[in-house]
């Protein structure tokens, strides 16, 4: 296998896809998006109208919906199924709705299992929440991305703005807090940094700045 496994968590809106896809394109790794594949099955599930606490009718949307990456600009695109789901999985409905899924034990150890698949490939940078614990345990690089959560809203803003979303800076910041509640006190893998991933605060740093961190620790690997 050539090349290593960088492990990239935090909680939400933190730069984690941001600073992962400049990483990968970098060392001329894959990227992957693990956030995707939970809102993928969110978004189906809730086209199906499945109640999306039940775990058996999730699972059978699991099942039926393989998930698939290509290559895209500015992002990757991501299909469930054959439909191009891109956009539609960043919508305020499946933002709000994903952590419910990402929550069944079941569904974890699927989408888990197609994760690690991809990864024995070779070089990786994935990014998500459970990466570093759960994921790939045995990554070498392991990140945990914090951010002020008032600095992860304005992000977040600035992003729905340049989309032509419309939510307020509140309701942004009332979001982010309860997913992130919700993440970190699952049963199953919650959010919570590796005892040997390395913390990196980006609130006050350019998102350059964060990757020549990462890229440094990288480097000492290569
Ligand atoms: O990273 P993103 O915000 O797109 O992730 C969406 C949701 O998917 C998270 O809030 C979390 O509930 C779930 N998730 C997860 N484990 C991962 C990646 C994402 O539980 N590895």
């Amino acid at each position: 296998v050539n090349g290593i496994q960088i492990a990239i968590d935090g909680p939400a809106s933190a730069g984690k896809s941001t600073v992962a896809k400049l990483v990968a394109a970098k060392y001329g790794y894959v990227y992957l998006d693990t956030g995707a594949m939970y809102r993928a099955i969110t978004w189906v599930a809730l086209q199906q109208n499945v109640q999306l606490d039940d775990e058996s009718a999730v699972m059978a949307v699991v099942d039926q919906t393989p998930i698939n990456f290509a290559a895209g600009s500015p992002d990757q695109l991501v299909f469930a199924g054959d439909q191009d789901v891109t956009k539609a999985i960043r919508s305020e409905d499946v933002t709000n709705n994903v952590s419910t899924v990402a929550a069944l034990p079941q569904v974890r150890a699927a989408l888990t299992a197609q994760m690690q698949k991809i990864a024995a490939a070779g070089g990786i940078v994935m990014d998500g929440r459970d990466i570093g614990t759960t994921v790939l345990p045995h990554a070498q690089v392991k990140i945990f991305l914090v951010a002020s959560v008032k600095e992860r809203a304005q992000r977040r803003y600035l992003e729905n703005q340049s989309k032509g979303i419309e939510v307020s800076l509140e309701t942004l910041e009332d979001e982010i807090q309860a997913r992130d509640y919700k993440d970190s006190h699952r049963e199953t893998s919650p959010l919570v940094q590796a005892k040997d991933a390395q913390r990196l605060d980006t609130t006050s740093l350019s998102v350059k700045q964060v990757v020549e961190q990462i890229s440094k620790t990288i480097d000492q690997y290569l």
